[in-house]
């Protein structure tokens, strides 16, 4: 019997309990039990709530071909932002052979293993999926066998990863992989899977680009552990402006002020899909891809992440932003820095607002983050005059009560929520209406005179003949 009174066992056995509490979670020590998952109250992960995609690295056809290899800190630089989820695209298709057994090249396997152990040792969770499978698009049946080898493949590898390690299907389902072919190939991929990761996390999203208005027409395997994922860029023409693999591309320029209307085509898709996911027994959301390209303002930009992120939170859907560190990026990796208004947007400190200042014309000063109940100075400078028709600036948009005009062209407003301040021109016609009337008193006086001219030269030649009949 040991005995439990000796101080050197007790400090063995203490040891030992260390070791074990200390054993990490992580990578596939098969020794070490994996974590429990934290439970939303509506079943969600509890670790997957705020998230980004580290796009255009592994779904490039090589990693770095887009600009963005994944360096190991980045992990450390998301979790410490206050991010919990990392979703991990990946190009699976330009890094299997085309022929059975379809296998997954070594170096590529190992690559992926080392990004996945990065963010693990993070304790974030961790989406990986099947990204940009194009020719699955084209050929779905042609393709399945393949599919299915490469989710054989990837399940098998990480058999003994921890919980927080999610598959998520395949990205965006679209073209000739239909909604009835679709329904059926992923019924194979989840029991392919399900042969050796009985309880994983498998996250599966409907046709038409993982569209909302295509829930209706997904089917799904009886399996507790299925996440709903969906993406949203409403509107396109806001989100995508000047994207540059969109033809033809959404013109430049189009801002996002944040208008009921703007509003409610948000809101809209995301009460469908949690309509959907209620009637199909309450399952959990993610919406897996949501942002707007760098090419938008940013006052814009700040105003639909942050709409799109809280009115998702509010419905217990969990998120993952589109992208961290490319076109959409989120952080700017060459200066090493987050772009502060843009991270806020996602994940605010707590009681601060964006308070946006707009004009069409001159330059207005004063967005930014600021703290309930202080002030954000805008002022307004006027570096445009506009022509020919003189531009004068009216009056500021969205004044409340509480806000203080210091000057015409400067107000102090008042912070207790996000708010938008809008310089209102107007056109100043009176300037173009005196120049019309003298133009046109000039035009009168010119034509009279060269009236009078002609008469004196017909005159002089003779021609008064008939002007004196
Ligand atoms: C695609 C990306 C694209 C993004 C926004 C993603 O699903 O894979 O290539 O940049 O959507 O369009």
């Amino acid at each position: 019997m040991v005995n439990i009174t000796n101080p050197r066992i007790n400090n063995i056995l203490l040891s030992l309990l260390v070791l074990i509490a200390l054993c990490s979670p992580t990578l596939s020590d098969d020794q070490c039990s994996t974590p429990q998952l934290q439970i939303y109250e509506d079943g969600v992960a509890l670790k997957m709530k705020r998230g980004i995609n580290i796009g255009n690295a592994l779904e490039a056809p090589r990693e770095g071909d887009w600009g963005v290899y994944i360096r190991d800190e980045y992990f450390s630089i998301i979790r410490e932002a206050g991010f919990d989820t990392v979703r991990i695209p990946i190009r699976w298709s330009a890094h299997a052979g085309v022929e059975p057994p379809y296998k997954i090249e070594d170096e590529f396997f190992s690559r992926v293993d080392h990004v996945i152990n990065k963010a693990l040792e993070q304790n974030l969770t961790v989406i990986i999926n099947v990204h940009h499978y194009e020719e699955i698009m084209r050929d779905p049946l042609g393709h399945r066998e393949r599919f299915l080898a490469i989710w054989r493949q990837i399940s098998e590898r990480y058999r003994n990863y921890p919980e927080n390690l999610c598959f998520e299907l395949l990205n965006e389902p679209h073209d000739a992989l239909t909604s009835d072919l679709w329904n059926a190939l992923l019924l194979d991929a989840v029991k392919t899977i399900r042969e050796t990761n009985p309880a994983r996390k498998i996250i599966i999203g409907p046709v038409d680009w993982n569209s909302v208005h295509s829930l209706k027409r997904l089917t799904l395997p009886d399996d507790e552990n299925i996440i709903i994922t969906f993406h949203l860029y409403t509107p396109f023409e806001f989100t995508h402006q000047g994207a540059e693999w969109v033809s033809p591309s959404p013109p430049v320029g189009r801002k996002w002020l944040g208008t009921e209307d703007e509003q409610r085509q948000i809101t809209d898709e995301l009460d469908i899909a949690v309509q959907w996911a209620k009637e199909h027994g309450n399952l959990p959301l993610l919406l897996g891809e949501f942002g707007a390209y760098g090419k938008a303002d940013m006052n814009s930009r700040v105003r639909w992440t942050y709409f799109v992120a809280r009115e998702a939170e509010r419905r217990n859907i969990a998120w993952c932003y589109w992208e961290f560190c490319a076109g959409f990026g989120v952080y700017d990796s060459k200066k090493g820095e987050w772009r502060e208004d843009l991270l806020n947007a996602l994940i605010p400190k707590e009681d601060a607002f964006y308070i946006s200042a707009e004009t069409d014309y001159g330059e207005i000063l004063g967005s930014g983050w600021y703290y309930r109940g202080t002030y954000a100075t805008v002022k307004l400078e006027r570096t445009e005059f506009g022509f020919p028709i003189p531009v004068i600036f009216d009056h500021f948009e969205g004044l409340k009560p509480e806000d203080i005009v210091l000057d015409r062209g400067t107000v102090k407003v008042y912070v207790d929520g996000p708010r938008m301040v809008k310089a209102i021109w107007r056109r100043d016609y009176s300037k173009l209406a005196a120049a019309s009337v003298a133009g046109l008193l000039a035009m009168g006086l010119s034509l009279l005179l060269y009236w009078r001219r002609l008469k004196r030269k017909w005159k002089r030649n003779g021609l008064n003949k008939r002007f004196n009949a």
